[in-house]
């Protein structure tokens, strides 16, 4: 790798905006009432993501995984049961982790979130099976688009009722499409694990606002710039798309970042901003 490819060797740049990952899920119990009151009391705070999916009767919930086995003491007999098949008053039943924090609505969520605060919804499940992430082709994006329809469309009612600056982030194709077309004027950003060509092709398509890379993707594991990172930066910066890049742990990491001149940081703590910023 040459000097030029190194993160280190990039001009200093500003600050980057710090994102609170499931409401720092580094130190809160993820994508909680407490969690989100917690990354909104800290001052670093910028911006706060929250995964949100449907639940079998058409609730709006704040939740990571497809079922409660991870985050909840469950029984056996529900706990590998896929979330969109349980209501919200079963799921409301259960605590995450150690804490005594239920699985919220993404109504209390927001409630919880003062106006100040942009919030990073990442559209992760619209409660029905058949849903695939990255692209889809185009004879059956029309298909995917009707699957994702109703949920991001309540999504973005219960959403733009707030004061909240919202931007919407998803993996799949089919919840960019529809949120685009739902609510024209609402930021997107597709979410990058491995294929940036997916994400560049998913970013003009929808006319994203960001592209929210992996920092695996992004980084080699001596934190200098990967081929694939290069080959989004340049991308990014020709199509004037901010870059925040997920999940950051370490001071190192977010400081090599800060150095490539990223947009945001989404990170598990807020201790990985150094005390020079
Ligand atoms: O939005 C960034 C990040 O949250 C994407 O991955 O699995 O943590 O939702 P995940
Ligand atoms: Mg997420």
């Amino acid at each position: 790798m040459g000097r030029e490819d190194s993160a280190d060797e990039s001009a200093l740049s500003g600050e980057p905006q710090l994102i609170a990952h499931r409401g720092y899920d580094g130190e809160n119990p993820e994508n909680t009432i407490p969690a989100v009151r917690a990354a909104a009391s800290d001052s670093r705070t910028d911006a706060i993501e929250i995964d949100v999916r449907a639940t079998r009767d058409g609730e709006i919930i704040v939740f990571h995984d497809d079922d409660l086995s991870r985050l909840t003491d469950a029984p056996m007999s529900i706990c590998d049961t896929p979330i969109w098949e349980l209501s919200y008053e079963t799921l409301s039943g259960y605590t995450i982790g150690d804490s005594d924090a239920s699985i919220p609505t993404l109504t209390a969520v927001l409630a919880a979130i003062p106006a100040s605060i942009t919030v990073n919804i990442e559209l992760k499940h619209p409660g029905c099976e058949g849903v695939r992430p990255g692209l889809v082709d185009t004879e059956t994006r029309a298909a995917a688009i009707d699957r994702w329809n109703p949920f991001v469309r309540q999504v973005f009612d219960i959403a733009t009722t707030t004061e909240h600056d919202i931007l919407a982030s998803s993996f799949y194709e089919g919840a960019l499409a529809a949120a685009r077309a739902t609510a024209p004027t609402i930021p997107l950003a597709p979410l990058v694990g491995d294929s940036v060509e997916t994400a560049l092709i998913i970013a003009d398509r929808y006319d994203a606002a960001a592209i929210h890379p992996s920092i695996d993707l992004l980084f080699t594991e001596s934190l200098c710039l990967s081929s694939a990172g290069k080959s989004l930066r340049e991308a990014a910066q020709t199509a004037d798309w901010q870059l925040n890049v997920w999940t950051i742990t370490t001071q190192t990491a977010a400081v090599s970042l800060q150095k490539l001149g990223v947009d945001g940081i989404i990170s598990e703590t807020p201790e990985i901003v150094p005390l020079t910023w």
